[in-house]
């Protein structure tokens, strides 16, 4: 990644603008939010106000209009934070979930065949974190900057309504606290990251040194030059760390000292308004609390910087998965899908490398309805790679995979999906029961279709000594189920699919020699039911009633003896 790009926030605007839908909801959270701000401003001046009239012991009568703000804003502002809490909260999880729904129809057509880089932690860490992450992004980063800019404009129009000079003295005083400030205090916490995170691992590396050959600097009499070796490396990590202390919070005192400095400014120009009479005189107070509650609005900004970075790199990260091309995508023109017809793989040719050998060097097979065949091969040699060939996971380089004729890329992936079934050797498992996992395959199957298909696989007497029988929970990934169990029912959905052609990637790798055979047979047995059978075994075992024994050997089929 360049470093142009690191620094870009153009995918945090494209993020942004995804809210554009719901600008209605927007438009509400940003006045009611900017109201609030204003009412406690308000609340400041009147107050400033009032406590300055009553000191000319005026009618108490006088006194009810302004006594009433103070009451009404300061319920106000309470009602206003209320409401805008409300809106804003809304607005950043509707947001999220149309990003969520967004990111998951992007990912789909991404996933079968696995993304190129990205490892199934690294898509989860993204597709939750990250974008749980981008709830800030309307929450604590866009809000609080439309807020604080409305909010600061709206006190300075007052402010000029009571003193052109002294709203001047404000907005200059404003810029140091809501614009430079938190530029600085971002510079700052940039450069001590980058200073601290070298010092850090240098630390790191120092201990880990010295406890992981402490034998051997033991044996060598070196304890003390190590232990000296850490201790400096530790020192100059607190030097750093005191430094950017130091820079860090000078600028928030700079903030606070703008506030104080522009108090004063405002006084020194308000002072000889109120002498020439440009300023009633009971206004003074309100002025200079109106100028002191001002600072109020530019209060989140600094930390509204913060969040725009931390979102920013949340939306790159989720950014880069929805920009990867799908590996196969639909046809503009679909054929009409074949009713009939083989499975025929013709002269494929695939690598995973661009420049490497040819993991399938020209693959020729023909699986017709009511046959069955196996394709056995040493580990690595490509099997499961032409099984996800075989239903379009991804495309060959040359050469077509071809469906009653069809190739497969002129099919829509649901219908291809509906005819030709893998039983992939993850033998992945959904956190849910062994009956949700099996009608995967075929939701409106009976019990008595479920627990043929179990014993058919060998589940039966599983399923029998199980309290719950079905419905026992199979945990998160399968977590609770063997290896075996889980590869069997995996099996059981091919038997249960209606799908025309069946192909199983190692079902039976973490049999014994009897079971493994077992299930092999079963597998070829259900070709006598019309439908097409590719088995990919690990071990030749129960092999005697496929039609026909293949091996997957430098790249191409041979038939085995
Ligand atoms: N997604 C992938 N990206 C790159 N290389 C892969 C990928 N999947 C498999 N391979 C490599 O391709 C070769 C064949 O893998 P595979 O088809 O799984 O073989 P088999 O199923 O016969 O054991 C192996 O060397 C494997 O490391
Ligand atoms: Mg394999």
């Amino acid at each position: 990644m360049s470093l142009s790009r690191r620094g870009s926030h153009a995918p945090l605007w494209r993020m942004a603008r995804a809210t554009r839908s719901r600008w209605r909801l927007l438009a509400l959270s940003v006045l009611l939010g900017a109201g609030a701000v204003l009412a406690g401003v308000g609340l400041l001046a009147v107050s400033g106000y009032l406590i300055s009239r009553a000191a000319q012991r005026p009618e108490i009568l006088s006194l009810g209009v302004a006594i009433a703000a103070v009451r009404s804003l300061a319920i106000a502002r309470a009602a206003l934070r209320y409401g805008e809490r409300l809106a804003s909260h809304d607005l950043a999880f509707r947001t999220l979930a149309d990003l969520r729904r967004r990111l998951f129809a992007r990912l789909v057509p991404l996933v079968p065949g696995g993304l190129p880089g990205v490892g199934r932690a690294d898509v989860l860490s993204r597709f939750v974190g990250d974008v749980d992450r981008l709830q800030d992004l309307y929450l604590r980063a866009l809000g609080p900057v439309a807020v604080g800019l409305l909010s600061a404009a709206a006190t300075l129009l007052i402010a000029f309504a009571l003193l052109p000079a002294a709203a001047a003295a404000l907005a200059v005083g404003l810029l140091v606290a809501g614009l430079v400030t938190p530029l600085l205090t971002r510079a700052a916490a940039r450069a001590a990251g980058r200073r601290q995170a070298a010092a850090r691992a240098a630390l790191t590396a120092a201990i880990v040194e010295v406890t992981g050959g402490a034998a051997e600097i033991a044996l060598a009499g070196r304890e003390r030059d190590w232990i000296e070796r850490a201790d400096r490396a530790s020192a100059r990590l607190a030097r750093i760390q005191r430094r950017d202390a130091l820079s860090g919070g000078l600028a928030t005192g700079l903030a606070t000292a703008a506030t104080g400095l522009t108090a004063v400014g405002v006084a020194l120009v308000a002072v000889p308004a109120v002498r020439g009479g440009a300023l009633a005189g009971v206004l003074l107070a309100a002025v200079l609390l109106l100028t002191l509650g001002a600072f109020e609005t530019v209060r989140p900004l600094p930390s509204a910087g913060a969040s725009i970075d931390a979102c920013g790199a949340a939306a790159r990260r989720i950014e880069d998965i929805l920009d990867r091309p799908a590996p196969v995508v639909d046809p503009e023109q679909p054929a009409r899908p074949p009713s009939a017809g083989d499975l025929e793989a013709r002269g494929l040719r695939f690598r995973y490398d661009d420049a490497g050998p040819w993991l399938l060097a020209g693959v020729d097979m023909r699986l017709a309805p009511g046959k069955a065949i196996a394709l056995a091969g040493p580990s690595g040699c490509g099997k499961s790679t032409l099984a996800e060939l075989l239903v379009r996971f991804r495309d060959p380089v040359a050469g077509a995979v071809l469906l009653g004729g069809i190739d497969l890329r002129d099919l829509p992936q649901e219908e291809l999906r509906d005819a030709v079934l893998l039983g992939s050797q993850d033998a992945y498992l959904f956190d849910g029961t062994i009956r949700e996992n099996l009608a995967l395959a075929k939701p409106d199957a009976s019990q008595a279709e479920l627990e043929r298909a179990a014993r058919r696989v060998g589940l039966g007497p599983w399923l029998a000594a199980l309290p719950d029988g079905l419905d026992t929970a199979v945990g998160e990934q399968g977590a609770q189920v063997s290896g075996g169990q889980r590869r069997r029912i995996a099996a059981a959905r091919l038997l249960l699919s209606p799908a025309r052609f069946l192909i199983a990637d190692e079902p039976a790798a973490h049999l014994d020699p009897p079971a493994a055979a077992a299930l092999h047979a079963e597998l070829a047995r259900e070709a006598r039911a019309g439908r097409g059978v590719l088995l990919i075994a690990h071990e030749p075992y129960g092999l005697e009633r496929f039609d026909e024994v293949l091996e997957l050997r430098e790249g191409r089929l041979k038939a085995r003896g």
